[in-house]
């Protein structure tokens, strides 16, 4: 582990007190993993949540603030098992309304209802959700049925997020920030991932954080983490290429863990394949090639760099493998000898035809999302085979004694346990809080209710 870069970083904010009940609880770790789905044969990786007894492997996105599952139904219409199987492992999961466990009446306590897509059927409301050791006894969710659009079940870690809630409601985790590693779903080096609720993992962590403000770039979908790409280079051993068509203007993208590859603008695509020497033909998909070709020489490595001078280089085990998807009994395996690359085109997963920097790019970032304070933060990832359930985490939570008017307000810090001296920087201070005040009872309306009080107004106490 490499502390090296914090011990140059100065702590400015003491400990003033510690308060509230929240700051002592632990922060939560959730594995990303492959989780085997209700038919015992197809897998999902993604984070294991139990709903009601139903194993759902939820891919983890930034642009939904409410759990979301497949409805069974959907994939039980299907003809044979294979079939079945293909349907539950790419969707991550799905819930039977059937087994009677869904609570519909009046138990959808959320502070946001997220918009849907025309024509879906969804049914809205709870179920115990068992992660790991902990139990929440009404985990709101919603059930899709949509054979269009948004099909794929997905745990919510947006900005309204019920998930995020219910952790800290239940006393489960000490605040809403997390940190997040990936993993890596390569053929080559794959390697479960990690989600740390209400802190970070150090172990993860290879250098600085950069940080993103969270500021609409004008992409069409609710992505809260959105940025601007300054470049994308491809190397190999014949030259360096980049992929912008204009290298004057930048390409506003989404960061979002729900799909796996790079999506790229159509025109960024262009050059991809011409570079990379795709072969047009039917019997190849945007990202397969056939097992003869040139891909493997031709795609070695991407630098990504973002309009803030952030450069991420995403290895060729990232980008390349064999063919991948639903085998013969519809478990997700290398199912041909043609050559795939984890890059793509619109429109993606979102139904939406925007540029996604998604697993393969989160890969070898550490990243930080801190809703309160509309700040996220890369750093390079430590992607080394370590004991990353062991780790050295960290908790991050701050409490605010709101005590009338705002300019009197205490605040306390709580940097948790084992900080470590001068490790504990402000890195990930920057904007870490947990937040005690008066909460309007929500009753699983719209988020119309204004907050009496603006949380980011209180940023430059603390900056
Ligand atoms: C399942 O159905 C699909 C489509 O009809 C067919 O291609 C496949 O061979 C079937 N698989 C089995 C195991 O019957
Ligand atoms: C369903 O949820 C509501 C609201 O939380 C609760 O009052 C009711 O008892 C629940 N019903 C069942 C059958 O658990
Ligand atoms: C809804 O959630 C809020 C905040 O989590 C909680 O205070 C309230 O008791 C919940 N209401 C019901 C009916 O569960
Ligand atoms: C999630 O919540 C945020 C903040 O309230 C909102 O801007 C966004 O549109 C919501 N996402 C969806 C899918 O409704
Ligand atoms: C779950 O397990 C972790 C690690 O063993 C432990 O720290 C934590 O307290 C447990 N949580 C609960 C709710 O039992
Ligand atoms: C979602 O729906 C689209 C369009 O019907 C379909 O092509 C895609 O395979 C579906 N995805 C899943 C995971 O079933
Ligand atoms: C997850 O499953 C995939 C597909 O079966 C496999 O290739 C990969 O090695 C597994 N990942 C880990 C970390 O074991
Ligand atoms: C990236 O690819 C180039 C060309 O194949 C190679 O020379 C270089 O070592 C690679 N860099 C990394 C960091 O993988
Ligand atoms: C890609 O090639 C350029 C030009 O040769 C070089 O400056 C850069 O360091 C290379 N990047 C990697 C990751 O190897
Ligand atoms: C396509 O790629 C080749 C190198 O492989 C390059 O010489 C040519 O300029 C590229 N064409 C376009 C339109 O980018
Ligand atoms: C593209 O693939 C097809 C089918 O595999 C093959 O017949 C054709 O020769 C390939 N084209 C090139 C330019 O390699
Ligand atoms: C992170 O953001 C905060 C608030 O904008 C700023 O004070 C801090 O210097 C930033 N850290 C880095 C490493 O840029």
């Amino acid at each position: 582990m490499d502390l090296r870069w914090t011990s140059k970083s100065v702590v400015l904010i003491a400990l003033i007190s510690l308060v509230g009940a929240h700051c002592a609880t632990a922060p939560l770790a959730l594995s990303i993993e492959n989780v085997t789905l209700s038919d015992g044969v197809a897998k999902n990786r993604g984070i294991h949540v139990d709903l009601g007894g139903q194993p759902e492997g939820f891919r983890i996105s930034f642009a939904i603030n409410n759990t979301r599952v497949r409805n069974a139904q959907d994939c039980q219409v299907l003809g044979n098992a294979t079939l079945r199987s293909k349907c539950l492992g790419s969707s991550g999961g799905v819930y039977d309304v059937q087994l009677h466990t869904f609570n519909t009446s009046g138990s959808f306590n959320v502070s946001h209802i997220d918009t849907p897509p025309k024509n879906a059927v969804i049914l809205q409301g709870a179920d115990e959700a068992v992660m790991g050791n902990i139990t929440i006894p009404r985990f709101p969710f919603e059930v899709w049925h949509d054979p269009d659009s948004l099909n794929k079940s997905g745990i919510a870690f947006g900005p309204d997020s019920s998930v995020l809630a219910k952790l800290v409601d239940y006393g489960f985790a000490p605040s809403k920030f997390f940190g997040l590693f990936f993993g890596s779903r390569s053929q080559n080096q794959p390697q479960d991932g990690q989600v740390i609720v209400g802190g970070y993992n150090v172990a993860r962590i290879r250098g600085p954080f950069t940080n993103f403000s969270m500021t609409p770039l004008g992409l069409d979908t609710p992505c809260p983490l959105q940025v601007q790409i300054k470049d994308v280079v491809l190397n190999n051993s014949q030259g360096s290429y980049s992929l912008m068509p204009d290298i004057r203007s930048t390409v506003a993208a989404c960061i979002d863990p729900l799909q796996n590859q790079f999506t790229f603008t159509q025109a960024m695509y262009a050059l991809w394949k011409n570079y990379t020497r795709h072969n047009d033909s039917a019997d190849y998909t945007d990202q397969t090639y056939p097992p003869e070709s040139e891909a493997p020489v031709l795609i070695d490595n991407l630098t990504v760099t973002l309009s803030n001078g952030y450069t991420v280089v995403v290895p060729k085990y990232e980008l390349l493998s064999l063919e991948r998807g639903a085998n013969d009994v519809g478990e997700y395996a290398i199912v041909s000898q043609k050559v795939m690359a984890a890059v793509g085109k619109g429109p993606t997963d979102f139904g939406r035809d925007i540029p996604i920097l998604g697993g393969t790019f989160l890969s070898q970032n550490y990243l930080f999302v801190d809703y309160e304070s509309r700040t996220f933060g890369l750093a390079p990832a430590n992607v080394d085979r370590v004991n990353i359930m062991k780790g050295d985490i960290r908790t991050v939570c701050k409490e605010l004694l709101v005590e009338a008017p705002q300019s009197h307000r205490n605040v306390g810090v709580i940097v948790g346990p084992a900080i470590g001296g001068v490790a504990a920087t402000l890195l990930i201070l920057t904007g870490i809080w947990c937040w005690r005040r008066r909460r309007p009872a929500r009753e699983g309306t719209e988020s119309g209710a204004a907050e009496d009080d603006d949380p980011w107004k209180l940023k430059s106490l603390y900056y």
